[in-house]
Order: C-alpha cells, then structure tokens, then sequence
C-alpha cells in the first residue's frame, strides 16, 4: 500500500487490516474487470500494469475517461453511493490488484478517518478532472485536446524525452476524437519537430511545445 494516497498515514495495525481485507487480483492484458452498469462490489487498488477506463456510445464508439497507472486506486464511486458502475474498466497491460470488498472498506472508513478525508481528496479531484474535461471540449480544438493529453501521459516528467506507449487508437479514445484527425494532429506535431512515432510508442522530444499547444501554462 505504499505510495496508494488513500491509504497513507494509517496506524501500522490498520494498514495490515486493509491488506487481510484485500484479495489479490490478476488481470491480463485485454481483459474487461468490469462494464458500467455492473453492480460495484470492490475497490481496486493497482499494484501493477494499466487500466483504461471508458464508456461505450450505443453505437460502439469507445471514449476512454482515464488510464489508471498504480499506485493509484479505482472504483470508489459506486462503493460510495452503493450504486452501479459510473464506467466500464479493461486492463491494456497485464496486471496485478488488490481488491477490497464494499463491507471491508465501509468498515475500514468508519474506523478510520484518514480513510473518509482522502476519499473526499479523491472524490474531489474526480470532480475536478470531470470540469476541467468539460471545459477542454468547450475550449480547444482537436489538435489542442491531443497535446494536452499527451502532456497529462506525461505526468510530471521534466526529462527531455518521454516515452509514452499508447497506440494512436487509444489516443484518439482519449482526446475525443477520430482516429484519423488525431494521427493528423501528431503528424503535424511530427513535422514541427515536437515528437516523433516508434511503433505503439510516442516519444515527446519537446513537452513544452505539446503544453503551449494544449493551452496549459508553463
Ligand atoms: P466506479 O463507478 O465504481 O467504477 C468505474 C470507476 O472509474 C469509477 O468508480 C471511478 O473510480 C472511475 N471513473 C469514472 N469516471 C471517471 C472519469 N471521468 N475520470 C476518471 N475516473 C473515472
């Protein structure tokens, strides 16, 4: 549980009663944890890999809402409000997860009040995210949106070079787009000298171009 914000700053004793509670969980690459509508019956908290989490139009059409990467934990919204899943989860790489069961984890809220003050930081920065992604679609373009998302896979990274493997379709997911106006958009941010392709991989060569671009200040 090092490093899960959620579970920081627990007593010794009760960190060991998160982990008794917990199952281990393993899912391989390409295999659906669950679709929205699903009752919510756990917490995941990610130990290893990635999980992509979206919605489905009635048409098929996916639009991925996030990309889980540990140490980070998902699937709290419907454990909150007992309710079904807001979204669907698929994991892109091979992984391994905790899964903490909704009587477990009430139990351990109830217990612990360092448990309901980082679920109200993570329900706030859900919050967050959901109107800054509002605004994003009132207020940049598509190039605009590809850039900031690149920038947001990036994480915090100030390296000169960052790697992100993420093939174009799932970029495209992301950014609100078709497939065909975001390998555009990465063209054209190819051409300026700002990344380049390698495979199932992007490799940013100039971050603060793609933040400009993404409307983000430095
Ligand atoms: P839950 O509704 O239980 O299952 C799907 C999970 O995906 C949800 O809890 C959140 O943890 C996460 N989730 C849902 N919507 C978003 C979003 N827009 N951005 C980031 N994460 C989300």
């Amino acid at each position: 549980l090092t490093g899960v914000d959620m579970f920081a700053g627990l007593e010794p004793e009760v960190r060991q009663r998160v982990i008794a509670a917990a199952v281990p969980r393993t899912y391989r690459k390409g295999q659906l944890l669950f679709v929205e509508n699903d009752p919510g019956d756990s917490l995941i908290i990610l130990k290893r890999g990635a999980i992509a989490v979206f919605r489905t139009s009635p048409t098929g059409e996916r639009a991925v809402l996030t990309v889980i990467r540990p140490p980070d934990v998902f699937g709290e919204v419907s454990l909150l409000d007992g309710s079904a899943r807001s979204a669907s989860a698929e994991a892109i790489e091979d992984c391994s997860a905790l899964a903490l069961s909704r009587g477990a984890f009430i139990e351990l809220v109830h217990a612990n009040s360092h448990i309901l003050d980082a679920v109200m930081r993570s329900l706030g920065a859900l919050i967050r995210r959901l109107t800054e992604q509002n605004a994003d679609h009132v207020f940049l373009d598509l190039p605009g949106r590809v850039a900031k998302t690149l920038v947001r896979l990036a994480g915090d990274s100030h390296a000169p070079m960052v790697t992100i493997e993420l093939n174009q379709s799932q970029l495209a997911e992301m950014a609100g787009g078709s497939r065909q106006s975001v390998n555009q958009a990465i063209g054209s941010f190819a051409s300026r000298g700002w990344l380049r392709t390698e495979g199932r991989r992007i490799v940013v060569t100039d971050l603060a171009a793609l933040r400009r671009r993404g409307g983000m200040t430095d």
